[in-house]
């Protein structure tokens, strides 16, 4: 188990390394804007209708984004006229590229036949026997529009599923650091102030937003990848608990997957209590191709899914157990109740199906084999940096800070400022990867897009 321990500053010579480039930062901004004056004047339009420009905060940058016009393959073209090679595919959902020609026939054949009817489409039971073979031990599948919705389903039947037979149970336990998306019941303790947070082994839950009504009976917090700490709080509170949701790769801590240890007790408890192990594989289903449960052998009670199973389009989904999903069955008189108009359209079940169906257990292997590369190159990088490198299958991340991330202290050492700046003059080298330095490959991706960006990397650094 991993010891959850309290945030300590890195050292001088730490901030000495990562002040070299942030005394740049005024450089790198300014040749941004250089390079992107239309995509500046697109943000001063932007922003005469959305708040501060944005309409979703997952793409924030400063100190302004480069507006996107088309894209295909590994590349996107921005208002500038520049080709950018994409290591981030839309926040990961894209596991072929962009627009590949097999998603982009299978939906350009079905447009002129309708987008959404107010019926069900065999495209739609197509993709969820698809999934469901992928998901030992779910029989059952409900589709949404995003991967916040499935957790918020997935939250609902767990209290649902419970509250048959204990009334009382409706905390859902999350782990601090950990991003489920915008449902108010999971938007706790996300990226806290440490200082406001509480003691590393009993966090407090800190409000990730404003506008939430409170924690009480509905939400705690725990340390991500504490053993002990989970172990202590389940066996005190699990009559209030009715589920425990878990990223079984965390993407926000730096995309860590946790010790074996922990996620193998967080089973164990919820056999043991009767509590509903809830995995959100929203990112890390494109790890391989049963997802991070296929690969650490555990089966959760209940799996979201979102980004890649809708193929480049809007999606979410809850699977798992069918005695905790038939609880949305018609049949019943107390049910739980799910509606949504664009719920699994034919758009997004043929491009799901037709994406899904290229990633066969080669083409994770590929995919696991390029991020391997991708991390040992930038490992190699790094070495002697307060710097490391983390991620899995086809996930890699660069983070600032030399202490080895277990959980979400760990990862609050990181120097965002010098990760933010980096990520920019990437970006004016041509490559994008998120403001924190994450990215991935796809399946368009090659050796030599990952050898490039290695390359701009390691000049970015150097200077
Ligand atoms: C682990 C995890 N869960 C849920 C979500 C929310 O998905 P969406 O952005 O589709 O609402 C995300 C989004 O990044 C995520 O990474």
């Amino acid at each position: 188990m991993t010891a959850a321990v309290t945030a300590a500053a890195p050292a001088a010579t730490d901030q000495d390394y990562f002040g070299i480039l942030k005394a740049r930062g005024n450089e790198i901004e300014s040749r941004h804007r250089r390079l992107t004056p239309r995509s500046a004047e697109a943000f001063a339009r932007a922003a005469n209708v959305f708040p501060g420009g944005y309409t979703r905060d997952a793409i924030m940058r400063g100190p302004y984004p480069a507006f996107v016009e088309r894209a295909s393959g590994v590349t996107m073209h921005d208002l500038d006229g520049r080709a950018l090679t994409d290591f981030w595919f839309n926040a990961t959902s894209l596991a072929l590229g962009h627009a590949h020609p097999a998603v982009v026939s299978a939906i350009a054949a079905q447009l002129s036949k309708g987008t959404a009817y107010f019926a069900p489409t065999l495209h739609e039971v197509a993709l969820a026997e698809l999934l469901l073979e992928r998901l030992p031990g779910a029989t059952r599948i409900r589709f949404a529009n995003s991967g916040s919705e499935a957790v918020m389903m997935a939250v609902r039947f767990a209290r649902a599923f419970r509250a048959n037979a204990h009334r009382s149970r409706s905390v859902i336990v999350k782990f601090e650091g950990s991003y489920h998306g915008s449902y108010d019941d999971v938007s706790w303790s996300v990226s806290p102030k440490v200082a406001d947070a509480g003691a590393a082994e009993m966090p407090l839950p800190v409000a990730e937003t404003a506008g939430l009504a409170g924690t009480e009976g509905r939400v705690a917090v725990l340390p991500f990848n504490d053993v002990d700490a989970l172990r202590r709080y389940i066996e005190a509170s699990h009559d209030e608990i009715c589920a425990l949701l878990i990223e079984p790769m965390a993407n926000r801590i730096g995309l860590v997957v946790p010790d074996a240890a922990f996620l193998a007790e967080a089973r164990a408890l919820c056999d043991r209590y009767g509590i509903v192990l809830i995995f959100d594989e929203v990112i890390s289903f494109r790890v391989g191709y049963r997802g991070v449960a296929g690969q650490v052998g555990l089966q959760p009670d209940l799996t979201c899914l979102g980004k890649i199973i809708g193929g480049g389009f809007a999606v979410g989904a809850v699977a798992g157990r069918d005695d905790i999903l038939d609880l949305s069955s018609p049949q019943r008189s107390e049910r739980v109740t799910h509606a949504g108009t664009f719920n699994a359209n034919p758009i997004t079940s043929i491009a799901g199906r037709a994406t899904m169906a290229e990633l066969t257990p080669a083409a994770f292997d590929q995919l696991a084999e390029l991020g391997a590369y991708a991390r040992r190159g930038l490992g190699d990088a790094v070495k002697g940096l307060p710097l490391q490198v983390t991620g899995a299958g086809s996930l890699f991340k660069v983070t600032a800070t030399a202490r080895p991330i277990h959980n979400y202290r760990d990862a609050a050492t990181t120097d965002k400022r010098w990760e933010a700046l980096c990520s920019l003059a990437l970006l004016n080298e041509g490559f994008v990867m998120t403001p924190t330095l994450s990215g991935c490959c796809s399946l368009v991706t090659t050796r030599a897009h990952v050898d490039a960006l290695l390359a701009a990397f390691r000049t970015v650094i150097a200077a």
